[in-house]
């Protein structure tokens, strides 16, 4: 039976890594990114690293809700005609933006790093499940401990930090990934985590040296806050893809699901504040509200 993987976010930095590793694997995998020549240019290492089972380029921008719908009905369409389960489906898709950005007003950080990820999951599971045992792999981040833990509203109240603000919304997806493992309990479908750590990419090359990123508290201490945003910024994509690879893939977890796979590639306790139930339920009227899983039609 044909082993399949979608990684979003595919075609560079940690993604591609991981795309190349489940390739390895004997996956037929499926990249999603914005650019073609990118797609294409992952979709030849992908072929050069398993020619059995050629590689696949799918364009969306997922910072856009209309697109993520659009990449969900094409995707659950193929399996269906194909028959082939969809074994993996790994949220890589994150973005961080040094300065306030939003898209159709909803503010870009928590729309990318975890509404986008959100809906195509939820849009996916019957997609997941009829495939199962599967598993889905969301990529969150250290970052999570900066996060305000305030759930009211999209935006928190206050001024925009864009390192706190990118926490506060990979906090949101890891309070719902480990929701979403309790809700799929029983049904082969397992939910993990992997913290990539740190790795030199697109998105930490420009972003973190930018002081306006941190709390004014933090810029206090921007020398030493830089340097240790270095430091752990510093390695290859290819080993802060690993514990992805190991969450897609590890025998080890078979069957076991809430598992957060830490940057050693290792499973470690999840953290504490995505597993508080008020935290838990403002995340989920959040994400109902603001990324519907049938599209308003108009009047
Ligand atoms: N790098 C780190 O130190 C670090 C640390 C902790 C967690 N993470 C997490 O790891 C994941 C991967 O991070 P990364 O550093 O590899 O990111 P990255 O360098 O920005 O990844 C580049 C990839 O993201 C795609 N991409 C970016 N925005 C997109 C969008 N709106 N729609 C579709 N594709 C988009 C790019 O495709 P195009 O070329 O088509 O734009 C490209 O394939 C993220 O979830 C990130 O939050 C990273």
């Amino acid at each position: 039976m044909t082993k399949t993987a979608v990684i979003t976010a595919g075609t560079g930095g940690i993604g591609l890594e991981t795309a190349l590793g489940l390739a390895a694997a004997g996956f037929a995998v499926t990249v999603v990114g914005r650019d073609a020549g990118r797609g294409a240019a992952a979709v030849e290492r992908i072929n050069a690293t398993q020619p059995a089972r050629p590689g696949r380029f799918l364009a969306a921008d997922l910072a856009s809700l209309d697109q993520v719908r659009a990449l969900a009905d094409r995707m659950a369409d193929d399996h269906a005609t194909t028959g082939e389960p969809l074994t993996v489906l790994v949220n890589n898709v994150g973005a961080m933006f040094a300065r306030r950005q939003d898209r159709d007003g909803v503010e870009a950080s928590f729309l990318v790093n975890h509404l986008s990820p959100y809906l195509l999951t939820e849009l996916l599971l019957p997609t997941l499940t009829a495939g199962a045992p599967s598993r889905i792999v969301n990529v969150t981040s250290g970052a999570v401990a900066v996060a305000k833990r305030v759930f009211e509203e999209v935006e928190p109240p206050g001024g925009y930090y864009g390192f706190h603000w990118y926490g506060r919304a990979k906090l949101a997806n890891l309070a719902y990934t480990l929701d979403l493992a309790a809700r799929l309990e029983a049904t082969g479908v397992s939910v993990l985590a992997a913290d990539p750590g740190g790795a030199a990419t697109d998105m930490t090359d420009g972003t973190l040296t930018d002081p306006r990123i941190v709390s004014p508290s933090l810029r206090l201490l921007w020398p030493l806050v830089r340097r240790t945003f270095e430091r752990s910024t510093s390695g290859p994509a290819s080993a802060a893809a690993r514990p992805s690879i190991v969450a897609a893939t590890d025998p080890a977890l078979t069957g076991r699901t809430g598992v957060v796979i830490g940057p050693r590639a290792r499973p470690v306790a999840p953290f504490r504040a995505a597993t508080d139930p008020r935290l838990v339920q403002a995340v989920r009227r959040l994400s109902q509200a603001h990324a519907p899983t049938t599209a308003a039609t108009g009047a």
